[in-house]
């Protein structure tokens, strides 16, 4: 989320844009996100949001200005100044918060653990944690998706970024993780983030967010500690090993506090993300049987009667296209923040220093000349045609698009055909999901009630 900025008034007039309060249009965002998101769209294709506390946005809704704006000059349009209160969890050294070259260090140190050939070595961590969920479904009952698909990608994340799978270290960094990440779904978290600065009260015995924050902390300095003190070569193989191996270009290894703010970096885009996205797929595919269907034929043909493993995953072709299909429809961020340094000129109109650009992700993938009829879940449309990367960004784009990428939709892959081939899953009568904000998330608001039986039994 952008900081607050003021616009010279001798610049000329932003795009047009809701004329109520600012506290008016921060509240509606805060909790009818995607609703009031497609309300603007009469304002135009380009419009402006007035966010209290936040400034005014320019919503991009044309693939080709999102195209121009990712292909931008970073030096000129800045995500980690929009991201800058999240700092407050990742810390001041995370990707996510920083620009220019200080961004450019920390990036090039995560993108090789993070590539796409790596996905093979969490195969097993992400079905066994799925296997665990499935287990616990099988016996009956109402449950909710989204709490489930938390803990799997929780688990599955500290897996990767620790390489320890269980035990008291694991178990407290599970624990104070989880609840940290409980703190920072309330709707106006950055609100409260931004009228009560973080810095004021990071030594508060009394906030449970600081608190939780130094256990979570404390335990992974112990972990740091304890593998930087080992040879390479008897270090647990993990993220964090990679992460201790790799050094800056200059030769210097990477600080305690640049590890520590990576691994949180990583758990916390990692998990939540994954996890409604994951529950959002539920939510879209139970109610059809005709998207079911498929995705068991697909399973059966491709697995037999086997466990779905690494190498049937490049040919379930058809719950890929569910998956980039769900990822559309459902965006769980529904744009993403470029706070112009400098003038810079898109789609005909030039914006002052400042102003706030945001490639609105969830409207281009309303738009119905790309995607017709848009509210419609049609997996098919990603086995008919390819989508340009200015067309189809749920991970955002540019130099700042998502690291995690391979790593989700690698493990959205793992979990869905874990779940098909175990359990057969329906939604309970009338059960509805609404899009709500989940910190800067949108996530379901019933978290996904499902019902799900074993295919075994
Ligand atoms: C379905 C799941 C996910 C979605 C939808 C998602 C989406 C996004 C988006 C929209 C951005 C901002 C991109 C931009 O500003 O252009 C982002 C950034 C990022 N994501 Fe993800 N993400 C997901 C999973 C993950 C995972 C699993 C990880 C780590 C393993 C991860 C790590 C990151 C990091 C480190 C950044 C910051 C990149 C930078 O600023 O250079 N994400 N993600």
């Amino acid at each position: 989320m952008p900081p607050s900025i003021t616009v010279n008034s001798a610049t000329p007039p932003l795009p047009p844009g809701p004329a109520t309060h600012p506290v008016w249009q921060l509240l509606r965002y805060s909790f009818w996100p995607l609703e009031y998101l497609e309300d603007c769209a009469c304002f135009g294709e380009t419009f402006t949001f007035r966010l209290a506390g936040f400034g005014e946005l320019v919503m991009l809704t044309r693939p080709e200005d999102i195209r121009e704006v990712f292909r931008g000059d970073p030096a000129i349009l800045h995500a980690g100044e929009g991201n800058v209160l999240l700092s407050t969890l990742v810390g001041e050294t995370s990707v996510l918060v920083l620009d220019d070259a200080p961004h450019l260090r920390q990036r090039r140190v995560l993108l090789p653990p993070l590539k796409g050939e790596r996905m093979r070595t969490f195969f097993d961590a992400m079905q066994s944690e799925t296997l665990v969920i499935a287990r616990e479904w099988a016996r009956g009952g109402v449950v909710r998706a989204d709490s489930a698909m938390q803990a799997i990608t929780l688990r599955v994340i500290l897996r990767a970024a620790l390489g320890i799978a269980s035990g008291p270290t694991f178990d407290a960094l599970q624990s104070s993780m989880g609840s940290l990440l409980r703190e920072v779904r309330h709707p106006l978290v950055l609100v409260l983030w931004n009228v009560f600065p973080p810095d004021r009260f990071k030594d508060s015995r009394l906030l449970p967010f600081y608190r939780l924050r130094r256990r979570f902390d404390a335990v992974l300095y112990r972990v740091i500690a304890e593998q930087r003190a080992l040879p390479p070569e008897q270090r647990t193989p993990s993220l964090l090993s990679d992460l201790l191996a790799a050094t800056h270009d200059n030769g210097d290894p990477l600080s305690d506090v640049e590890l520590r703010d990576a691994i949180v970096t990583i758990v916390a885009a990692g998990h939540d993300t994954t996890a409604l996205s994951l529950a959002w797929a539920l939510e879209l595919i139970l109610p059809r049987a005709d998207v079911i269907a498929p995705i068991d034929a697909e399973l059966a043909k491709v697995c037999g009667a086997e466990m779905p493993r690494p190498e049937h995953l490049p040919e379930l072709t058809y719950l890929d296209a569910v998956i980039r299909e769900s990822l559309r429809v459902r965006n769980i961020l529904p744009f993403v923040v470029r706070v112009l340094k400098a003038q810079f000129s898109v789609g005909g109109i030039t914006y002052p220093k400042g102003v706030v650009l945001c490639p609105a992700i969830h409207l281009l993938h309303q738009r119905d000349d790309l995607y017709p009829e848009p509210k419609t879940f049609r997996p098919e449309r990603f086995l008919e045609r390819k989508f340009a990367a200015h067309e189809w960004n749920p991970f955002g784009g540019g130099n700042r698009a998502c690291l995690g990428q391979a790593f989700a939709l690698y493990e959205m892959k793992v979990v869905l055909a874990t779940l098909f081939t175990e359990l057969r899953m329906h939604r309970p009568p009338g059960a509805v999901s609404k899009p709500v904000r989940r910190g800067i998330s949108v996530g379901p608001s019933d978290g996904v009630r499902l019902i799900a039986r074993s295919r075994v039994a």
